[in-house]
């Protein structure tokens, strides 16, 4: 899965497809889920945003709680807004290191998959 963080949740075209694709008591188990995903700002622990990322969190407890899978890895970058806004332009570096380990991750999960 593949999703951007859009006004702090999932866009609107991914929860229409988990809408239409989604019935009661429905187990995904024993399959995994990747989401991949990227983010403008930083919400990680520890940072004051951390609370608002309902993007993660949403799709966590979505495929955990109702899909009944708990093989569910994030692999995401942060900052992005920081190559297009001037504000953000200090914290380039950040989205850099996040973007590699992102990629990095990324192509260790494709080979292992
Ligand atoms: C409609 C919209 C809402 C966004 N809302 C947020 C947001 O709440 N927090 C954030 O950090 N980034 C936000 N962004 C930035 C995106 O998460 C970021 O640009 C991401 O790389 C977009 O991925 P895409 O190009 O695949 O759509 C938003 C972008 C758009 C277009």
């Amino acid at each position: 899965m593949a999703a951007p963080m859009y006004n702090f949740s999932i866009p609107s075209a991914l929860k229409a497809w988990i809408d239409q694709v989604t019935f009661p008591k429905m187990s995904l188990a024993p399959r995994r889920f990747v989401v991949t995903h990227a983010r403008g700002g930083a919400y990680g622990p520890g940072t004051p945003r951390h609370p608002y990322d309902h993007q993660e969190r949403y799709l966590r407890d979505f495929i955990q709680g109702h899909y009944a899978v708990d093989d569910v890895t994030f692999v995401g970058t942060q900052l992005v807004n920081s190559r297009l806004d001037p504000a953000l332009a200090a914290r380039r570096a950040q989205h850099d290191e996040s973007r590699a380990a992102a990629l990095a991750a990324a192509r260790k999960l494709g080979s292992a998959l």
